[in-house]
């Protein structure tokens, strides 16, 4: 955790803010264990407010910003506590005995996926292949940048930042410091350690439980405005009005409720600050329930499943009765590509719907 982040993010503590509605009480660093070049590696933070005392721990420099640590530590610990420093071997022979479907086994392969999907370009032997797969989640955080305006002053927020290529993008066109938050903490793990060491060491998924060691560097400027935090989407540790610009690049179809999902990014949003999204809609019950997906779920329901026109109702003034407040749609992008690696011969191609909402003076007549 980079301190100047803390201090100019000043975060709050996501328990007050649950347990009491929207009570903000700031957060401060109660214990510096392990420290570099303004960097919080491992220590703790703790709430302010005398009644709560709610205590964060820093791992290899991630901050777990959660409502329920106990919780999330608990239902993360593997993740927290793996070594990152074995042999592929030794993470071959671990692979096989955890077996296919294991949390192990699990991990190894979102962390194929996602890093191929965010830094494949990075890896020779990946651009050598010529692979034009490996370049297209660029291409649509291009796309998506694109329709946004120009932006007021003020951070930026990468929601859902997977192994963090997005934060560093922005990075690069917003001159401001940018946040990536996200709760795979192995995902984290990977971006925090390409801040730190500039290199990535990941296994390419070839079939099955098999991998191929892959170590690689990756140089990305303006990696001194970039942080990644663990956070829940759904509650944030910030107060009201802070952001410029949120960036949820295919999140929306990952949460229990996308819509409060948009709404709990509008309200960190500053007046005229932006909102970029995307999604292929590919919603799964195990994570949404089908009542809660945008669009609905039945092949007689009004909208046929469809999530683009009931988007364009919430973020229209008085389009819809379910208000998205102050949100209005200003760009859209029917469908762009997007494909992610499964193994050597697997591969997900999605067409993904993309839009830009600003936010409007919440309160200025209509
Ligand atoms: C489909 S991946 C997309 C990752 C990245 N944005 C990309 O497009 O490559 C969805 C990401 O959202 C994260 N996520 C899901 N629910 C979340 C939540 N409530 N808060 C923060 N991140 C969440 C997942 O851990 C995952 O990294
Ligand atoms: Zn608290």
């Amino acid at each position: 955790m980079k301190i100047q982040h803390f201090e100019s993010l000043r975060p709050v503590c996501p328990k007050c803010r649950q347990n009491t509605g929207m009570e903000m009480w700031p957060l401060r660093i109660a214990a510096r264990g392990k420290q570099r070049d303004g960097v919080l590696v491992e220590g703790r933070l703790t709430c302010t407010n005398p009644q709560c005392l709610g205590e964060f721990p820093v791992i290899d420099g991630i901050p777990i910003l959660v409502p329920d640590v106990a919780a999330y530590v608990a239902a993360h610990q593997g993740a927290i506590t793996r070594r990152t420093d074995l042999l592929h071997e030794t993470m071959s022979l671990i692979g096989d005995c955890c077996g296919p479907g294991s949390e192990y086994d699990t991990e190894r392969q979102q962390l194929s996926t996602y890093v191929w999907s965010h830094f494949g370009d990075w890896d020779t032997a990946v651009s050598a292949g010529n692979d034009s797969q490996a370049g297209s989640f660029l291409r649509l955080m291009e796309a998506a940048w694109q329709l946004s305006g120009p932006r007021p002053a003020g951070p930026v927020l990468d929601v859902g930042c997977g192994v963090g290529r997005s934060a560093w993008h922005l990075a690069e066109r917003c001159d401001t410091c940018v946040l990536g938050i996200d709760l795979n903490f192995s995902f984290l793990r990977i971006a925090q350690a390409i801040l730190e060491r500039g290199s990535v060491k990941v296994g390419w998924r070839k079939i099955g439980v098999v991998y191929e060691p892959r170590e690689f560097a990756v140089d990305l400027p303006a990696g001194d405005k970039v942080d990644f935090w663990c956070c829940d989407a759904l509650a944030l540790p910030f107060a009201s009005q802070q952001f410029s610009l949120s960036n949820c690049l295919n999140v929306l179809d990952c949460v229990y409720s996308p819509i409060e999902l948009l709404e709990e990014l509008e309200r960190v949003l500053v007046t005229d600050g932006w909102l970029l999204a995307s999604s292929p809609y590919d919603w799964s019950a195990g994570t949404t329930a089908p009542a809660s997906w945008i669009g609905g779920h039945s092949d007689r329901g009004e909208l046929h499943g469809a999530a683009e026109p009931l988007l364009r109702q919430l973020l229209s003034p008085g389009g819809h009765s379910q208000s998205l407040g102050s949100l209005r749609l200003r760009e859209e992008a029917e469908a762009i590509d997007w494909t992610i690696r499964v193994h050597d011969r697997s591969c997900v191609q999605y067409q993904v719907h993309a839009f830009a909402a600003q936010k409007e003076d919440p309160g200025a007549e209509p």
